[in-house]
């Protein structure tokens, strides 16, 4: 059965314990209530390392005053037998006053400007604030030789490089691709919320993403596809926040450019606001 450790003494024990014996730490930070998208990052951290953290902690920093963090589904018994199942060998899980021993709003915390400014940015004011902060807290806590992020989340992915690039955490970062269900929806813990008409509607996104990627790679003008995109969505029942193209970095690429490139959607069925992306080379 896997070890569930919740106060700090006993974490950075574990983990000085192993690195004595010269194994590999690995990382993986989540919010719980986890699914196979979770798991298949468990799976890959085994592979670059010898032993495995999973973090859950629903991090009150990174919601809005909107937003779901009361009604954060919180699984822990299954989370920790999936974790045990996927071979995971410890389950950290601080609470909020381990995690913020001086409050939440006394809190040290962590801006990464730039690429912060846009889409999930723009539309969640603070978000990236709350992540990159919970994020530098975990890796100073557990101190993993590696970290796994999902790319489904692929701007907080590029916040949390830019962030361990420019402090120089000493953790080497691996983006883990999308785990879909067969019909091409991405896991995620908010499609339970989807009802049954909303659920079969819900992989419209990531045929839309499809779609943008292939016009984009025949040269049509990304402003047409952008349009385009958001109209098929909107046609759909969706609610667009965005439909976009972006290069790696998420910036706004050149006309006719070539290079590296990802689509980006985030839309609402209902109450419940998804967001997935595919990355290419146009
Ligand atoms: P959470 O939404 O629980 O996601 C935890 C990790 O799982 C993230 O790296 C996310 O990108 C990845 N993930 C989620 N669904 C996935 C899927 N279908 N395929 C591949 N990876 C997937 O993201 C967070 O938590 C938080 O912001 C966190 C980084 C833990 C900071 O609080």
């Amino acid at each position: 059965m896997i070890e569930t450790l919740q106060d700090l003494a006993s974490l950075r024990a574990r983990v000085a314990h192993w690195k004595r014996e010269g194994l590999r730490v690995a990382l993986v930070p989540t919010m719980g209530n986890l699914h196979a998208g979770h798991f298949s990052l468990v799976e890959l951290a085994r592979r670059h390392a010898d032993r495995v953290v999973a973090s859950v902690f629903v991090n009150p920093t990174q919601f809005g005053p909107n937003e779901d963090f009361a009604r954060y589904p919180r699984t822990p018994e299954a989370d920790a037998e999936g974790l045990g199942a996927a071979g995971c060998d410890v389950l950290w899980m601080p609470s909020v006053e381990v995690m913020y021993p001086y409050g939440a709003e006394a809190a040290v915390s962590v801006r990464v400007p730039g690429v912060t400014a846009t889409l999930e940015g723009a539309h969640r004011p603070g978000h990236f604030d709350g992540v990159a902060t919970v994020v530098s807290r975990l890796l100073l806590q557990v101190q993993p030789d590696v970290a796994v992020f999902g790319r489904k989340d692929y701007q907080q992915l590029a916040v949390i490089r830019y962030m361990v690039r420019d402090l120089a955490f000493p953790v080497e970062l691996v983006a883990a691709p999308t785990f879909r269900a067969e019909d091409g929806l991405a896991l995620s813990s908010r499609n339970q919320y989807l009802s049954a008409d909303e659920r079969a509607r819900a992989p419209g996104i990531h045929r839309v993403l499809q779609s943008m990627r292939a016009a984009v790679q025949a040269g049509t003008a990304l402003a047409e596809v952008e349009a385009a995109a958001s109209d098929a969505l909107e046609a759909e029942g969706f609610r667009v926040d965005y439909a976009v193209i972006r290069t790696p970095d998420l910036q706004v690429p050149v006309e006719g450019g070539s290079g590296g490139r990802v689509a980006l959607v985030a839309a609402r069925l209902g109450g419940t606001r998804l967001i997935d992306n595919v990355e290419f080379d146009a």
